[in-house]
């Protein structure tokens, strides 16, 4: 399988970021809910500590994942799309890298306000990025709450399309992100 994306297809590189990714996040929000229905304890600050591991991971995963972007471009929309067809799949997608960094940090500085240690799967501790502030604890929960509806929301949408994209218009663009598929429509048909 090509390691780099083709004017037709997503590289392996660029698919393993997009699907490790999208099941961290479904980790993430997993956790957090599991953990929102648990009184303090034990069982709620090993689930939080699981929850801030992954979302580390994101974090670091985005860095490499931009950065492979940059000097990887994806391939071409189809032809069919319209020009607000493009933008609005263009914004979803910048919305999504935006919110893969957005998420994570406002997650870390909440911890770190809180003066609570962000470890990494008890490997390693990640530094406190402020010092102890109530107010701003207070904020960046809100933040990160507000950030997760928003992301949740784009994820609905960019499902949706992708979902549109393979039933409706029967193009490539699903078929051109999933691994291991060989048919003649994921290598070259717009
Ligand atoms: C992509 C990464 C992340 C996603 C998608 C995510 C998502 C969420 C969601 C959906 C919640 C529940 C919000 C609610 O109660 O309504 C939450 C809570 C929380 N997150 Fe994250 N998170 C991420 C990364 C992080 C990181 C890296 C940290 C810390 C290092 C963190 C720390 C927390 C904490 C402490 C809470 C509980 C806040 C409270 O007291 O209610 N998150 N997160
Ligand atoms: C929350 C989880 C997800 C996130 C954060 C996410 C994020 C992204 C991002 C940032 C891109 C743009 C890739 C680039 O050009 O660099 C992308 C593309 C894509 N995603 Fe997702 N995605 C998620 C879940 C899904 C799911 C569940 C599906 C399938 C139903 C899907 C289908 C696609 C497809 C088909 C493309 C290619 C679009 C194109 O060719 O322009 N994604 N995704």
């Amino acid at each position: 399988m090509p390691t780099q994306s083709s004017p037709t297809r997503y590289g392996a590189v660029a698919q393993a970021f997009h699907w490790l990714i999208a099941a961290l996040i479904v980790t993430q929000f997993t956790l957090a809910y599991m953990a929102d229905d648990l009184p303090i304890g034990a069982h709620k600050l090993a689930l939080l500590a699981r929850h801030k591991s992954f979302g580390m991971t994101v974090l670091m995963l985005a860095i490499l994942r931009l950065l492979w972007r940059l000097k990887h471009p994806p391939p071409d929309l189809p032809d069919h799309m319209t020009p607000l067809e493009r933008k609005l799949a263009r914004a979803t997608h910048i919305a999504f890298y935006v919110l893969l960094f957005a998420m994570p940090l406002t997650g870390w500085t909440m911890s770190s306000a809180k003066n609570y240690s962000v470890s990494w799967f008890g490997l390693f501790t990640w530094p406190n990025l402020i010092g102890k502030n109530e107010a701003a604890f207070d904020f960046l929960r809100a933040t990160h709450d507000t950030l997760s509806f928003i992301l949740f929301g784009i994820a609905v949408l960019h499902i949706l399309a992708a979902l549109k994209h393979h039933f409706w218009n029967k193009d490539n663009v699903l078929l051109r992100m999933l691994p291991f598929i060989k048919s003649q429509k994921a290598e070259s048909e717009k």
